[in-house]
Order: structure tokens, then C-alpha cells, then sequence
């Protein structure tokens, strides 16, 4: 059997649907170790490790013994760095917990692999890939009369969380330049598809709809951000560990810029076909709340290094990705329950959006 991958986060949203993508396109076994914090779903996984090629541990990637211990015994040929906390507004509260998740555990890791690289045997060692998942939120807000912005666009954060990011990438490169290992960022646009956390735009809109809730649009809800499925987030990461070059960074977007209020009232369309409501529209609940602090105007990648290096496209047009995600929590309504009745998810709106009504 080939050496298996290593991917932390494996139980996190986009770190899940890449298991289980990977598992479908590849024979290559997989390794994940999943902290398991709110945003971890019990079932995201589920039926994938009884097929045999995944194992699943529980773990921090802060944790150096349990990673040196996974490196050593597993052997991996590439690592993936999906562990995040990825909440902007949950950063904002609680700034802190993202130095610690984002920039102390991705260093963490990184020193450990560093050490387990150092060991492999030389034709090993330039195979080898570390792939950082990053975010288009760290290049910061994107005026709206300039282009999509590339690669060699100068980070700069707005939030904490894109801060603690944009932070982990440079110990990323660091890692590349001083010590030699075959490190990659990618940084990808905002993603969306099943398994997505209800705290986030899409999931809790069509979550809050269902029950007949407000949607609440922070402020006049013409911020803009640049929306990708997650499978094709996905594929654009295997392309990267496969055929990307080390030291390199690489933007991920299918250009499908949409503003915030045209996400809601397209959703509100899609459950007013799938799921009418008695009478009127789910358009009628849209609320606009107070709006986020430092709130990002706009986001938007170009990823053409991608295209033309790599080949990747995606698959999913803005409005085949979100009929397949309003689909999916749809049939999915006891998974998003799951998440939503449980004490963390309440407290969580509580502290998020009492103080917002206006
Ligand atoms: P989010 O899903 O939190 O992703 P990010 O902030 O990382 O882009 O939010 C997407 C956009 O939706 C962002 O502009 C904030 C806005 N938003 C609302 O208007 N209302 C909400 O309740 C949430 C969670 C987000």
C-alpha cells in the first residue's frame, strides 16, 4: 500500500468532505486527528472509517507527542493542514483562541513535521508536502473597482481571525525558506456545501428559514464575497499535493462574486420552490441586524496560476452549488439539529445576535 496522507481537521467541514472526496478518487489511506471543538461534526466521518481506510484519532495538532507519535508510526507522504477555528465573528469576541488554535498549532505542527521530514530518506524527502489550508481573508478587503486579487497581493488582515491566518502562513513560508520543507498554501475563496457549520452565511440562513426565523444581513448586506463549492475546493487541493510545486501559494476561486443579499434572496428562491412556505415568501424574513465590526467590503481571488499550472476548473457554477446545498439540508435536517438544539449552538446565537437586533 502507498504511504498514507496526514490530514488534521478531518472533522470540520471542508476537512471532511476532502476525506471523503480523496477516499472516492484515490487508493492512498488516510490519517486524521480531529480536536473535536464545537464546529466538529460526530458524523461527518461516518461510515468512511468502517471502510477501512481511514483512521480517525482524536487529538490537537498543538499536541507535539501525539503528532511526533502519528508522523513516526504512520509515515505519511504528504500532511494537510485543515485544524482552524474559522469563525470571524467568534474571533472577534474571543481573539485569543485563534492565536492559540491558528498560529500556535499550526507552528506546533509544522516544527514537529519538520523533524519527522529531516528523517525521511532522501528520494522521500522532495515528494514530501505540507499544504497549509489557508483563506482569501487575509489579503483584507478588496476595493470594488480593482481586479481580483493574485498571489503577489501583501497580506493585510482585518479580523483577528484573518490575522491569526495570515500569521500561520508566514510560518508556512518561514518553514520553506529557512529549512528547506516542501511546504504550500492555498487560499481559497469562501466555500459552501454540506456539512457546512449553521454558524456560517448559507447553512444558517436556510437553518433560520426553515424555522421561520429573521435572516439576519449584517448592515445593508452588500458585502461581497467570492463563492466556491466545497468539492471543488476540494479537487483544487489534490491537484496541489499531486502536481503543485513546493514553496509555492496558490489563490482558489471560481470567480462567482455575489453579494450578500443576493446569497439570501437566492436561497429564499430555491426553499420557496423546494419547501413553500404556507403562504409568502421565505424573503419576507430577511432582517437587516447591526452590522459586524471591521466588516470586509469585498473579497475576491483570481486563481489563474491554478488554472494554467495546474489545469483545475470547477465543476459547480454559483447556482448548481447552492441548489445542491439547500437540497442537502434539506434531507439533512436531523444533522443540522444535531448542531443547532444543542446548548452550544444556543448560546452561541445568543451572544452573537442579541446584542445585534436594531
Ligand atoms: P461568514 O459565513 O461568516 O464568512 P466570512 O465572514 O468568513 O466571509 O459570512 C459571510 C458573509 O455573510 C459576511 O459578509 C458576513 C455576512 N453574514 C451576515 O450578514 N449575517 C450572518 O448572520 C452571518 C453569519 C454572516
Amino acid at each position: 500500500m502507498e504511504p498514507a496522507i496526514f490530514v488534521t481537521g478531518g472533522a470540520g467541514f471542508i476537512g471532511s468532505n476532502f476525506i471523503q472526496t480523496w477516499l472516492e478518487e484515490s487508493q492512498v489511506p488516510v490519517i486524521t486527528v480531529d480536536k473535536g471543538t464545537y464546529a466538529a461534526g460526530s458524523n461527518n466521518l461516518a461510515g468512511l472509517a468502517a471502510a477501512g481506510r481511514l483512521r480517525f484519532v482524536a487529538g490537537d495538532i498543538a499536541d507535539r507527542g501525539l503528532m511526533r507519535e502519528l508522523l513516526g508510526e504512520h509515515r505519511p507522504a504528504a500532511v494537510i493542514n485543515f485544524a482552524a477555528e474559522t469563525h470571524v465573528d467568534r474571533s472577534i469576541l474571543f481573539p485569543e483562541e485563534f492565536v492559540q488554535a491558528n498560529v500556535m498549532g499550526t507552528f506546533n505542527l509544522l516544527d514537529e513535521v519538520r523533524q519527522y521530514w529531516k528523517g525521511l530518506p532522501s528520494a522521500d524527502k522532495d515528494g514530501f508536502r505540507f499544504l497549509q489550508v489557508s483563506t482569501d481573508e487575509v489579503y483584507g478587503s478588496l476595493p470594488l473597482d480593482e481586479p481580483p486579487c493574485g498571489e503577489s497581493k501583501v497580506p493585510a488582515p482585518n479580523s483577528p481571525y484573518a490575522a491569526s491566518k495570515a500569521a500561520a502562513d508566514q510560518f508556512v513560508r518561514a518553514f520553506n525558506q529557512t529549512y528547506g520543507l516542501p511546504t504550500q498554501i492555498a487560499r481559497c475563496c469562501n466555500n459552501y456545501g454540506p456539512y457546512q457549520h449553521p454558524e456560517k452565511l448559507i447553512p444558517l440562513m436556510i437553518h433560520k428559514a426553515l424555522r421561520e426565523e429573521p435572516l439576519p444581513i449584517y448592515g445593508d448586506g452588500k458585502q461581497i464575497r467570492d463563492w466556491l463549492y466545497v468539492s471543488d475546493h476540494c479537487a483544487a487541493l489534490r491537484s496541489v499535493i499531486e502536481w503543485g510545486r513546493a514553496g509555492e501559494l496558490y489563490n482558489i476561486s471560481a470567480r462567482a462574486e455575489r453579494t450578500n443579499m443576493e446569497v439570501v434572496s437566492a436561497i429564499c428562491a430555491l426553499l420557496d420552490e423546494m419547501y413553500p412556505r404556507k403562504s409568502g415568501s421565505y424573503r419576507e424574513l430577511i432582517a437587516h441586524v447591526a452590522d459586524r465590526p471591521g466588516h470586509d467590503r469585498r473579497y475576491a481571488l483570481d486563481s489563474s496560476k491554478l488554472e494554467g499550472e495546474l489545469g483545475w476548473r470547477a465543476e459547480e457554477s454559483f447556482e448548481s452549488g447552492l441548489e445542491k446545498t439547500v437540497r442537502w439540508y434539506l434531507t439533512n435536517i436531523e444533522w443540522v439539529a444535531a448542531v443547532a438544539d444543542g446548548g452550544a449552538y444556543r448560546d452561541w446565537m445568543a451572544v452573537n445576535y442579541e446584542r445585534r437586533s436594531r
